[in-house]
């Protein structure tokens, strides 16, 4: 969902556009608020263009608006559009206000959550934080699922490696009192807002949520799955919560989401041209892109004549921060056998005695 927002006073001023896939949809309803009056400004919080893509058409529809923005959004804005040197620019800095009328906004800077323009707008009357893509989460308003997964699998993906910066808007926004958040993505809240707020203050200092053991394995026969497999269950006899992904069949984004949630985690990948099988690749280099860290991890490599993914995937393990990589590190030389099953009880022991420290 894509959410932009209209604030009815003396004066109007419309909080942000939409993606250019909903632009004749938004500019009806638009339209249909205005009752025939004109917007006096639009907000721009974030030039992505899933915001922004209208701005230009706005300007052209409505002249006599005035775009709001910082000094950031207006140095970027000329790599989107070729805005008429007639329109009015208000460039804004933390702090600053606009009157509306009965309703006043007050900008507040929010750089990197998720651009380095993003800026946040507080509505005093109404007490409304506007928080741009903060608290935002994928999916329609019409599917019934719970706000965590979703905004989880949202967060991580797309602001996870900027956790100092979300823990800095956070920091300015707990002297609000805010009854109704309004992102730009997802359902509009007018309860709970606590829950939320905590829930980012733990995604932003990279804290686990679930104490447990993601494994995710990358197979090219059945002999790596089999290992994850049998690990999997030996974790859940022993009564530790388990959760298993075939990194081949499953989105990076949900991996992502799911080693920013577990405390532990396990990767099990075949040897693939004498580097790690590709799927788990992948994986691992997003989540050092995204910055993951403060995670102890467990490694299954599977090599028929070299293994080498193990040390290939410790490599990358060891350049982010904050990483423990156990030396229980399990090798199978194409199917489970005796002695790979050894080290599997091994890795098992190891994770329960790390989670149990
Ligand atoms: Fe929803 Fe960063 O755009």
């Amino acid at each position: 969902a894509y959410n932009s927002y209209i604030i009815l006073d003396e004066k109007i001023a419309v909080m942000d556009t939409v993606d250019a896939r909903k632009t004749e949809e938004w500019l009806d309803n638009l339209a249909e608020e205005l009752c025939g009056k004109e917007p006096d400004y639009l907000v721009i919080s974030h030039l992505e263009p899933d915001h922004a893509a209208n701005i230009q058409l706005l300007c052209e529809k409505y002249p006599n608006i005035t775009l709001v923005g910082n000094a950031k959004t207006f140095a970027m804005l000329p790599q989107f559009f070729e805005i008429d040197e007639a329109i009015e620019k208000l460039v804004v800095k933390e702090g600053d206000k606009l009157s509306l009328g009965s309703h006043s906004l007050t900008f507040i800077m929010a750089p990197m959550v998720h651009w380095p323009e993003v800026m946040v707008t507080y509505e005093e009357s109404e007490k409304v934080l506007f928080s741009a893509d903060a608290f935002g989460k994928f999916g329609t308003l019409d599917c019934h699922e719970s706000w965590a997964c979703e905004a989880r699998r949202y967060y991580f993906n797309i602001v996870g490696k900027y956790g100092a910066q979300t823990l800095a808007l956070l920091k300015k926004a707990a002297g609000l009192d805010m009854h109704l958040l309004c992102p730009l993505h997802g359902p509009v809240w007018r309860k709970d807002i606590a829950v939320f707020v905590e829930k980012y203050l733990t995604w932003g200092a990279y804290v686990p949520e679930q104490k447990g053991v993601l494994i995710v394995y990358g197979s090219v026969y059945g002999g790596t799955q089999n290992a994850a497999e049998i690990l999997a269950a030996k974790l859940s006899e022993k009564g530790v919560p388990a959760v298993l992904y075939d990194a081949s069949v499953t989105h990076v984004s949900y991996l992502v989401s799911e080693a920013f949630r577990y405390s532990h985690l396990v990767f099990a990948a075949a040897t693939y041209n004498n580097d790690i099988f590709t799927p788990v690749e992948t994986l691992l280099t997003d989540l050092k892109a995204h910055a993951l860290r403060n995670r102890t991890v467990g490694l299954i490599q599977n090599g028929s004549w070299a293994p080498q993914s193990g040390k290939k995937m410790r490599e990358i393990l060891e350049s982010m921060q904050n990483m423990t990589v156990l030396p229980e590190t399990v090798t199978v030389r194409s199917t489970v056998k005796e002695d790979s099953l050894t080290e599997i009880d091994a890795l098992c022991g190891a994770l329960i005695a790390s989670l149990r420290a």
